[in-house]
Protein backbone atom coordinates (compact mmCIF):
# COMPACT_ATOMS: atom_id res chain seq x y z
CA UNK A 1 0.00 0.00 0.00
CA UNK A 2 1.28 3.24 -1.15
CA UNK A 3 0.20 6.10 1.80
CA UNK A 4 0.25 9.90 0.21
CA UNK A 5 2.33 12.21 1.64
CA UNK A 6 1.74 15.69 3.25
CA UNK A 7 4.57 17.21 2.04
CA UNK A 8 5.85 20.21 3.96
CA UNK A 9 2.95 19.45 6.04
CA UNK A 10 1.58 22.52 7.50
CA UNK A 11 1.98 21.55 11.30
CA UNK A 12 4.09 24.25 12.67
CA UNK A 13 7.02 23.73 14.76
CA UNK A 14 8.32 20.04 13.98
CA UNK A 15 10.76 19.23 11.78
CA UNK A 16 9.48 16.07 10.21
CA UNK A 17 7.24 14.50 7.50
CA UNK A 18 3.58 13.73 7.86
CA UNK A 19 2.09 10.22 6.52
CA UNK A 20 -2.03 10.52 6.46
CA UNK A 21 -3.72 7.00 8.32
CA UNK A 22 -5.31 5.31 5.70
CA UNK A 23 -7.34 3.47 8.37
CA UNK A 24 -10.39 5.42 9.23
CA UNK A 25 -10.52 7.92 12.39
CA UNK A 26 -12.23 7.90 14.94
CA UNK A 27 -14.58 10.70 16.27
CA UNK A 28 -11.71 12.24 18.86
CA UNK A 29 -12.80 11.97 22.79
CA UNK A 30 -14.73 8.64 22.83
CA UNK A 31 -12.58 6.70 24.93
CA UNK A 32 -11.54 6.51 28.52
CA UNK A 33 -8.15 7.91 28.92
CA UNK A 34 -5.72 4.88 30.41
CA UNK A 35 -3.50 4.62 33.22
CA UNK A 36 -0.95 2.65 32.43
CA UNK A 37 -0.38 -0.29 35.73
CA UNK A 38 1.83 0.27 38.32
CA UNK A 39 4.47 -2.43 38.32
CA UNK A 40 5.02 -4.20 41.29
CA UNK A 41 8.72 -5.44 42.14
CA UNK A 42 8.49 -9.42 42.36
CA UNK A 43 10.53 -8.96 45.55
CA UNK A 44 12.01 -6.54 47.84
CA UNK A 45 14.54 -6.36 50.42
CA UNK A 46 16.57 -3.22 52.80
CA UNK A 47 17.79 -1.65 49.92
CA UNK A 48 16.29 -3.08 46.66
CA UNK A 49 13.14 -3.54 45.01
CA UNK A 50 13.57 -6.11 42.28
CA UNK A 51 11.42 -6.04 38.93
CA UNK A 52 10.42 -8.00 35.85
CA UNK A 53 10.15 -7.08 32.77
CA UNK A 54 9.20 -9.28 29.29
CA UNK A 55 9.14 -7.10 26.12
CA UNK A 56 6.87 -9.07 23.47
CA UNK A 57 4.96 -8.07 20.89
CA UNK A 58 0.96 -8.23 21.31
CA UNK A 59 -2.25 -7.24 19.94
CA UNK A 60 -3.99 -4.32 21.26
CA UNK A 61 -7.16 -2.12 19.81
CA UNK A 62 -6.07 1.67 19.53
CA UNK A 63 -8.69 2.47 16.73
CA UNK A 64 -12.24 0.78 17.36
CA UNK A 65 -12.50 -1.92 15.32
CA UNK A 66 -9.14 -2.43 14.53
CA UNK A 67 -6.06 -4.34 15.59
CA UNK A 68 -2.62 -3.13 15.88
CA UNK A 69 0.38 -5.01 16.53
CA UNK A 70 2.60 -3.51 19.61
CA UNK A 71 5.91 -4.17 20.94
CA UNK A 72 5.36 -3.49 24.23
CA UNK A 73 7.10 -3.70 27.85
CA UNK A 74 5.09 -6.73 29.55
CA UNK A 75 3.03 -6.48 26.11
CA UNK A 76 1.28 -3.07 26.61
CA UNK A 77 1.72 0.25 25.55
CA UNK A 78 2.71 2.83 27.22
CA UNK A 79 5.01 -0.06 29.37
CA UNK A 80 4.29 -0.46 33.39
CA UNK A 81 4.54 2.78 35.36
CA UNK A 82 7.51 1.75 37.46
CA UNK A 83 7.25 4.16 40.89
CA UNK A 84 10.32 4.10 43.44
CA UNK A 85 11.72 6.10 46.20
CA UNK A 86 14.91 8.05 46.23
CA UNK A 87 17.77 5.95 47.47
CA UNK A 88 16.27 2.85 46.74
CA UNK A 89 17.88 1.02 43.80
CA UNK A 90 15.62 -0.81 41.02
CA UNK A 91 17.11 -3.92 39.45
CA UNK A 92 15.06 -4.55 36.46
CA UNK A 93 15.04 -7.63 34.91
CA UNK A 94 14.34 -7.14 31.00
CA UNK A 95 13.49 -10.06 29.12
CA UNK A 96 13.36 -9.71 25.30
CA UNK A 97 10.96 -12.04 23.48
CA UNK A 98 10.98 -9.70 20.40
CA UNK A 99 12.22 -9.93 17.31
CA UNK A 100 14.99 -7.59 17.56
CA UNK A 101 17.93 -6.37 19.61
CA UNK A 102 16.97 -4.00 22.18
CA UNK A 103 18.56 -1.85 24.48
CA UNK A 104 16.75 -0.33 27.03
CA UNK A 105 17.32 3.28 28.57
CA UNK A 106 16.20 4.84 31.58
CA UNK A 107 15.94 8.23 30.36
CA UNK A 108 16.57 11.24 33.18
CA UNK A 109 18.14 8.17 35.24
CA UNK A 110 21.62 8.78 36.99
CA UNK A 111 22.61 5.31 35.83
CA UNK A 112 26.04 3.66 36.04
CA UNK A 113 27.45 3.34 32.46
CA UNK A 114 26.75 -0.62 31.96
CA UNK A 115 23.43 0.36 33.25
CA UNK A 116 22.92 3.11 30.81
CA UNK A 117 21.03 1.20 27.73
CA UNK A 118 24.16 2.40 25.70
CA UNK A 119 23.26 1.84 22.22
CA UNK A 120 25.17 -1.59 21.19
CA UNK A 121 24.71 -2.96 24.56
CA UNK A 122 22.09 -4.80 23.06
CA UNK A 123 19.99 -7.89 24.63
CA UNK A 124 19.43 -10.21 21.66
CA UNK A 125 15.93 -12.14 21.13
CA UNK A 126 15.33 -15.32 22.79
CA UNK A 127 15.76 -17.73 19.87
CA UNK A 128 18.64 -16.34 18.85
CA UNK A 129 19.01 -13.29 16.09
CA UNK A 130 20.60 -13.21 12.56
CA UNK A 131 21.55 -9.49 11.65
CA UNK A 132 19.86 -7.96 8.48
CA UNK A 133 22.71 -8.06 5.89
CA UNK A 134 21.99 -4.85 5.18
CA UNK A 135 23.51 -3.85 8.61
CA UNK A 136 25.72 -7.01 9.29
CA UNK A 137 28.99 -4.43 9.64
CA UNK A 138 26.97 -2.96 12.78
CA UNK A 139 29.06 -2.88 15.57
CA UNK A 140 27.77 -4.59 19.11
CA UNK A 141 28.78 -3.73 22.45
CA UNK A 142 28.17 -5.48 25.28
CA UNK A 143 25.61 -8.11 24.76
CA UNK A 144 23.30 -10.73 26.46
CA UNK A 145 20.88 -13.07 25.47
CA UNK A 146 17.31 -13.58 25.99
CA UNK A 147 17.76 -11.03 29.16
CA UNK A 148 19.67 -8.95 30.99
CA UNK A 149 19.31 -7.00 34.81
CA UNK A 150 19.48 -3.38 34.38
CA UNK A 151 20.69 -1.47 38.12
CA UNK A 152 19.56 1.81 38.80
CA UNK A 153 20.47 3.76 41.99
CA UNK A 154 18.29 5.95 41.69
CA UNK A 155 19.82 8.30 44.41
CA UNK A 156 18.11 11.71 42.47
CA UNK A 157 15.44 14.07 43.90
CA UNK A 158 11.78 13.02 43.22
CA UNK A 159 10.89 13.25 39.61
CA UNK A 160 9.65 11.97 36.56
CA UNK A 161 11.66 9.56 34.52
CA UNK A 162 10.73 7.30 31.32
CA UNK A 163 12.03 4.30 29.50
CA UNK A 164 12.55 3.38 26.19
CA UNK A 165 14.41 1.47 23.57
CA UNK A 166 17.81 2.84 22.46
CA UNK A 167 18.95 0.08 19.91
CA UNK A 168 21.58 2.01 17.54
CA UNK A 169 20.20 3.40 14.13
CA UNK A 170 16.49 1.71 15.53
CA UNK A 171 15.22 3.19 18.22
CA UNK A 172 12.70 5.38 15.76
CA UNK A 173 10.89 2.48 14.66
CA UNK A 174 11.17 0.15 17.92
CA UNK A 175 9.40 2.97 20.04
CA UNK A 176 7.07 3.74 17.15
CA UNK A 177 5.62 0.18 18.17
CA UNK A 178 5.12 0.87 21.62
CA UNK A 179 8.60 0.78 23.64
CA UNK A 180 8.28 3.32 26.36
CA UNK A 181 6.80 3.95 30.07
CA UNK A 182 7.11 5.98 32.24
CA UNK A 183 9.07 5.53 36.19
CA UNK A 184 8.45 8.15 38.44
CA UNK A 185 11.17 8.56 41.27
CA UNK A 186 9.30 9.80 44.86
CA UNK A 187 10.80 11.09 47.79
CA UNK A 188 9.89 12.89 51.45
CA UNK A 189 10.37 16.10 50.33
CA UNK A 190 7.77 16.00 47.80
CA UNK A 191 5.48 13.62 49.58
CA UNK A 192 5.57 16.85 52.36
CA UNK A 193 4.12 18.99 49.83
CA UNK A 194 0.34 19.38 49.28
CA UNK A 195 0.53 18.64 46.09
CA UNK A 196 -2.17 16.83 44.21
CA UNK A 197 -1.59 13.23 44.99
CA UNK A 198 -3.20 9.81 44.18
CA UNK A 199 -5.80 9.63 41.57
CA UNK A 200 -5.19 13.41 40.69
CA UNK A 201 -1.18 12.82 40.45
CA UNK A 202 -1.64 11.74 36.34
CA UNK A 203 0.74 10.87 33.86
CA UNK A 204 0.21 11.73 30.61
CA UNK A 205 2.31 10.63 27.53
CA UNK A 206 1.69 12.39 24.42
CA UNK A 207 2.40 10.70 20.90
CA UNK A 208 1.58 11.04 17.38
CA UNK A 209 1.21 8.06 15.20
CA UNK A 210 -0.31 7.02 11.50
CA UNK A 211 -2.29 3.61 10.92
CA UNK A 212 -2.31 1.51 8.23
CA UNK A 213 -5.79 0.38 6.78
CA UNK A 214 -5.48 -2.45 8.73
CA UNK A 215 -5.04 -1.06 11.96
CA UNK A 216 -1.04 -1.43 12.28
CA UNK A 217 1.15 1.26 12.51
CA UNK A 218 2.75 2.51 9.72
CA UNK A 219 6.45 3.61 10.42
CA UNK A 220 7.40 5.01 7.06
CA UNK A 221 10.26 3.80 5.54
CA UNK A 222 12.34 3.21 2.45
CA UNK A 223 14.14 -0.10 4.04
CA UNK A 224 11.22 -2.36 4.94
CA UNK A 225 13.67 -4.15 8.21
CA UNK A 226 13.36 -1.32 9.56
CA UNK A 227 10.03 -2.15 10.45
CA UNK A 228 8.49 0.69 7.48
CA UNK A 229 5.33 0.75 5.43
CA UNK A 230 7.32 -1.01 2.19
CA UNK A 231 6.82 1.31 -1.33
CA UNK A 232 6.78 4.31 0.95
CA UNK A 233 9.64 6.59 -0.65
CA UNK A 234 9.55 8.78 2.39
CA UNK A 235 13.24 9.92 3.37
CA UNK A 236 12.18 9.90 6.60
CA UNK A 237 15.40 11.55 8.03
CA UNK A 238 13.35 14.46 8.52
CA UNK A 239 11.01 12.71 11.18
CA UNK A 240 8.32 10.85 11.45
CA UNK A 241 5.36 12.73 12.23
CA UNK A 242 1.64 11.08 12.74
CA UNK A 243 -1.71 12.32 12.02
CA UNK A 244 -3.39 10.57 15.11
CA UNK A 245 -2.36 12.27 19.05
CA UNK A 246 -2.30 9.23 21.35
CA UNK A 247 -2.40 9.95 25.14
CA UNK A 248 -1.39 6.68 27.27
CA UNK A 249 -1.33 5.04 24.06
CA UNK A 250 -5.63 6.20 22.98
CA UNK A 251 -6.34 7.95 20.21
CA UNK A 252 -7.57 11.53 21.54
CA UNK A 253 -8.90 9.89 25.00
CA UNK A 254 -11.22 12.43 28.08
CA UNK A 255 -10.73 12.28 31.17
CA UNK A 256 -13.70 12.71 33.93
CA UNK A 257 -12.42 15.43 36.38
CA UNK A 258 -14.09 16.68 39.50
CA UNK A 259 -13.29 20.54 40.05
CA UNK A 260 -10.29 20.45 41.95
CA UNK A 261 -6.51 20.54 40.99
CA UNK A 262 -4.52 17.87 39.15
CA UNK A 263 -1.71 16.85 38.88
CA UNK A 264 -0.32 15.91 35.32
CA UNK A 265 3.28 14.86 34.44
CA UNK A 266 3.42 15.48 30.57
CA UNK A 267 5.80 13.42 28.73
CA UNK A 268 6.32 14.13 24.70
CA UNK A 269 7.02 10.52 23.80
CA UNK A 270 6.39 11.55 19.93
CA UNK A 271 9.41 10.52 17.50
CA UNK A 272 9.61 13.95 16.32
CA UNK A 273 6.57 16.22 17.08
CA UNK A 274 6.79 19.24 18.95
CA UNK A 275 3.66 20.08 20.88
CA UNK A 276 2.44 23.28 21.49
CA UNK A 277 -0.43 22.78 24.37
CA UNK A 278 -3.14 25.05 25.52
CA UNK A 279 -6.10 24.77 26.91
CA UNK A 280 -9.69 25.34 25.40
CA UNK A 281 -11.35 27.57 26.53
CA UNK A 282 -8.56 28.36 28.72
CA UNK A 283 -9.70 29.36 32.10
CA UNK A 284 -11.81 32.94 32.65
CA UNK A 285 -9.51 33.45 35.64
CA UNK A 286 -5.54 32.30 36.38
CA UNK A 287 -3.24 30.26 34.53
CA UNK A 288 -3.77 27.34 32.68
CA UNK A 289 -0.82 25.51 33.66
CA UNK A 290 1.08 25.72 36.63
CA UNK A 291 4.33 23.72 36.11
CA UNK A 292 5.95 22.26 39.32
CA UNK A 293 8.24 20.74 37.95
CA UNK A 294 11.08 20.04 34.75
CA UNK A 295 12.29 17.38 33.22
CA UNK A 296 14.91 15.89 36.51
CA UNK A 297 13.01 17.47 38.90
CA UNK A 298 10.97 19.83 41.11
CA UNK A 299 11.02 23.72 40.71
CA UNK A 300 12.10 25.78 43.58
CA UNK A 301 9.68 27.84 42.97
CA UNK A 302 5.90 27.58 40.60
CA UNK A 303 5.56 28.90 36.87
CA UNK A 304 2.53 30.01 35.88
CA UNK A 305 1.90 29.04 32.43
CA UNK A 306 -0.73 29.97 29.51
CA UNK A 307 0.86 27.47 27.10
CA UNK A 308 3.65 25.13 26.88
CA UNK A 309 5.65 23.91 24.61
CA UNK A 310 7.48 20.65 25.11
CA UNK A 311 9.40 18.46 22.60
CA UNK A 312 10.64 14.96 22.23
CA UNK A 313 11.66 13.38 25.56
CA UNK A 314 10.75 16.82 27.73
CA UNK A 315 8.61 16.48 30.61
CA UNK A 316 6.55 19.27 31.97
CA UNK A 317 4.97 18.55 35.80
CA UNK A 318 2.07 20.74 36.08
CA UNK A 319 -1.04 21.50 38.07
CA UNK A 320 -4.43 22.46 36.21
CA UNK A 321 -7.13 23.72 38.69
CA UNK A 322 -10.57 22.40 37.08
CA UNK A 323 -11.96 25.35 39.71
CA UNK A 324 -11.91 27.77 37.22
CA UNK A 325 -14.37 25.88 35.42
CA UNK A 326 -17.88 25.65 36.26
CA UNK A 327 -19.38 21.78 36.83
CA UNK A 328 -20.11 20.82 33.32
CA UNK A 329 -17.62 21.86 31.40
CA UNK A 330 -15.72 20.56 28.28
CA UNK A 331 -11.99 21.41 28.58
CA UNK A 332 -9.84 20.66 25.68
CA UNK A 333 -6.08 20.09 25.62
CA UNK A 334 -5.09 21.17 22.88
CA UNK A 335 -1.88 21.28 20.36
CA UNK A 336 -1.83 24.44 19.15
CA UNK A 337 0.75 24.02 16.22
CA UNK A 338 -1.79 20.93 14.83
CA UNK A 339 -4.10 21.12 12.13
CA UNK A 340 -7.48 19.18 11.88
CA UNK A 341 -6.66 15.74 13.65
CA UNK A 342 -3.18 16.94 14.99
CA UNK A 343 -4.84 19.63 16.60
CA UNK A 344 -6.67 17.87 19.39
CA UNK A 345 -4.95 16.25 21.94
CA UNK A 346 -7.21 14.86 25.01
CA UNK A 347 -10.47 16.33 26.78
CA UNK A 348 -11.44 16.53 30.55
CA UNK A 349 -14.93 16.78 31.53
CA UNK A 350 -15.24 18.45 34.59
CA UNK A 351 -17.99 16.17 36.19
CA UNK A 352 -18.79 16.70 39.86
CA UNK A 353 -17.44 19.00 43.14
CA UNK A 354 -15.32 17.52 45.05
CA UNK A 355 -13.52 19.27 47.72
CA UNK A 356 -10.06 20.41 47.24
CA UNK A 357 -7.20 20.52 50.13
CA UNK A 358 -4.98 20.52 47.88
CA UNK A 359 -2.56 24.16 47.30
CA UNK A 360 0.51 24.79 45.06
CA UNK A 361 3.17 26.57 47.65
CA UNK A 362 5.30 29.44 46.51
CA UNK A 363 8.35 27.47 47.37
CA UNK A 364 8.21 23.78 46.43
CA UNK A 365 11.95 22.67 46.84
CA UNK A 366 15.19 23.83 48.17
CA UNK A 367 16.68 24.72 44.18
CA UNK A 368 20.22 24.37 43.82
CA UNK A 369 21.35 27.35 40.55
CA UNK A 370 24.34 26.87 39.45
CA UNK A 371 26.79 29.93 38.87
CA UNK A 372 28.55 30.95 35.48
CA UNK A 373 31.38 30.85 37.56
CA UNK A 374 31.33 27.43 38.90
CA UNK A 375 32.26 26.20 35.17
CA UNK A 376 35.65 25.29 34.10
CA UNK A 377 35.69 24.33 30.98
CA UNK A 378 33.30 25.26 27.64
CA UNK A 379 32.84 23.14 24.72
CA UNK A 380 30.83 23.94 21.41
CA UNK A 381 28.78 21.96 19.44
CA UNK A 382 26.25 22.18 16.22
CA UNK A 383 23.63 20.11 15.43
CA UNK A 384 23.24 20.50 11.86
CA UNK A 385 22.98 18.44 8.48
CA UNK A 386 26.49 17.44 6.83
CA UNK A 387 26.89 14.80 3.80
CA UNK A 388 28.79 11.92 5.14
CA UNK A 389 30.70 10.01 2.29
CA UNK A 390 28.20 11.44 0.33
CA UNK A 391 25.48 10.10 1.88
CA UNK A 392 23.37 13.12 3.77
CA UNK A 393 23.59 12.75 7.40
CA UNK A 394 22.29 14.25 10.87
CA UNK A 395 25.75 14.84 12.65
CA UNK A 396 27.09 16.70 15.46
CA UNK A 397 30.42 18.83 14.82
CA UNK A 398 29.98 17.20 11.59
CA UNK A 399 30.52 13.98 12.72
CA UNK A 400 28.29 10.76 12.42
CA UNK A 401 28.14 8.64 15.49
CA UNK A 402 30.49 6.59 16.42
CA UNK A 403 30.49 4.57 19.24
CA UNK A 404 34.34 4.56 19.23
CA UNK A 405 35.02 8.32 19.79
CA UNK A 406 34.97 10.18 22.48
CA UNK A 407 34.20 13.52 22.04
CA UNK A 408 34.18 15.47 25.22
CA UNK A 409 36.02 14.10 28.27
CA UNK A 410 34.55 16.14 31.38
CA UNK A 411 36.03 14.96 34.91
CA UNK A 412 33.57 13.41 37.26
CA UNK A 413 32.08 16.48 39.21
CA UNK A 414 33.18 18.75 36.83
CA UNK A 415 30.81 21.74 35.64
CA UNK A 416 31.17 22.52 31.97
CA UNK A 417 29.35 25.20 29.95
CA UNK A 418 28.23 23.57 26.30
CA UNK A 419 26.76 25.64 23.60
CA UNK A 420 24.67 24.03 21.87
CA UNK A 421 23.62 25.40 18.28
CA UNK A 422 21.23 24.25 15.75
CA UNK A 423 20.23 24.06 12.23
CA UNK A 424 16.59 23.10 12.37
CA UNK A 425 14.55 22.05 15.36
CA UNK A 426 16.62 19.58 17.44
CA UNK A 427 15.50 18.90 21.32
CA UNK A 428 19.72 17.90 22.50
CA UNK A 429 19.37 15.16 24.93
CA UNK A 430 22.25 14.22 27.67
CA UNK A 431 22.31 11.04 29.88
CA UNK A 432 23.11 10.89 33.10
CA UNK A 433 24.26 14.71 33.63
CA UNK A 434 21.52 17.06 33.97
CA UNK A 435 22.10 20.49 33.32
CA UNK A 436 20.55 23.93 33.72
CA UNK A 437 19.73 26.82 30.59
CA UNK A 438 22.47 29.50 30.95
CA UNK A 439 21.22 31.14 28.10
CA UNK A 440 18.88 31.29 25.06
CA UNK A 441 20.41 33.09 21.81
CA UNK A 442 22.30 34.92 24.03
CA UNK A 443 20.07 36.15 26.48
CA UNK A 444 17.47 34.95 29.66
CA UNK A 445 16.01 31.35 29.15
CA UNK A 446 13.28 31.16 27.55
CA UNK A 447 10.11 30.58 29.53
CA UNK A 448 9.83 26.54 29.11
CA UNK A 449 13.89 26.62 30.20
CA UNK A 450 13.39 26.43 34.35
CA UNK A 451 14.83 24.07 36.44
CA UNK A 452 17.03 20.50 36.09
CA UNK A 453 16.74 19.50 32.99
CA UNK A 454 18.15 16.67 30.71
CA UNK A 455 16.71 17.68 27.09
CA UNK A 456 16.70 21.46 25.96
CA UNK A 457 14.50 22.39 23.05
CA UNK A 458 16.22 24.12 20.09
CA UNK A 459 14.10 25.67 17.26
CA UNK A 460 16.09 25.83 14.09
CA UNK A 461 18.99 28.76 14.32
CA UNK A 462 18.89 28.65 17.96
CA UNK A 463 21.36 28.84 20.18
CA UNK A 464 22.02 27.85 23.69
CA UNK A 465 24.38 27.64 26.25
CA UNK A 466 23.38 24.74 29.31
CA UNK A 467 25.35 24.19 32.26
CA UNK A 468 26.03 20.94 33.09
CA UNK A 469 27.37 19.20 36.45
CA UNK A 470 28.70 15.75 35.49
CA UNK A 471 28.04 14.23 39.04
CA UNK A 472 27.21 10.77 39.25
CA UNK A 473 29.50 8.23 37.19
CA UNK A 474 32.49 7.83 35.66
CA UNK A 475 31.94 6.27 32.50
CA UNK A 476 30.90 6.65 28.61
CA UNK A 477 27.55 7.94 28.17
CA UNK A 478 25.75 9.22 24.72
CA UNK A 479 24.34 12.62 23.56
CA UNK A 480 22.02 13.49 20.98
CA UNK A 481 18.94 14.44 19.21
CA UNK A 482 16.06 13.19 20.71
CA UNK A 483 13.96 13.46 17.49
CA UNK A 484 14.47 9.66 16.92
CA UNK A 485 14.86 10.01 13.16
CA UNK A 486 17.73 12.05 13.65
CA UNK A 487 19.19 9.98 16.12
CA UNK A 488 19.07 6.89 14.34
CA UNK A 489 20.36 9.10 11.16
CA UNK A 490 23.67 9.74 13.28
CA UNK A 491 22.92 12.70 15.44
CA UNK A 492 24.52 11.07 18.85
CA UNK A 493 28.36 12.01 20.15
CA UNK A 494 29.63 10.44 23.49
CA UNK A 495 31.23 12.23 26.65
CA UNK A 496 33.38 10.08 28.71
CA UNK A 497 33.42 11.04 32.63
CA UNK A 498 36.58 10.44 33.85
CU1 LIG B 1 15.40 9.37 25.77
CU2 LIG B 1 19.23 8.74 24.66
O1 LIG B 1 17.28 9.02 25.22
CU1 LIG C 1 17.46 16.70 15.51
Amino acid sequence: VALPLLAGCADQGSTGILVPSAAPLPEPFGVPLPIPPVLEPVRTDESTDYYEITQRAAKREILPGLTTEIWGYNGIFPGPTLVTRRGRRAVVRQRNELPVPVAVHLHGGVTPEEHDGYPIDVILPVGGWQPDPAHAGHPLGVTSQDEREYVYPLDQPACTLWYHDHRMDFTGPQVYRGLAGFHLVRDDIEDALPLPRGERDVPLMICDRTFAEDGSFAYPSIDPSLGGVPGVPVDLMDGVLGDVNLVNGAPWPYLEVSNTRYRFRILNAANARRYRLQLDPRPAEGPSFVQVGSDVGLLGAPIAHDQIEIASAERFDVVIDFAAYPVGTEVTLVNAYGVETTRPIMRFHVVREEPDDTRIPERLVEFETLDRADATVERDFRFANDRVDGVRMWTINGLPFDPERIDADPALGAVEIWRLRTNVHHPVHLHMAHFQVLTRNGRAPGPYDAGWKDTVDLAGGEEAEIIVRFDGFQGRYVFHCHNLEHEDMMMMANFRVR
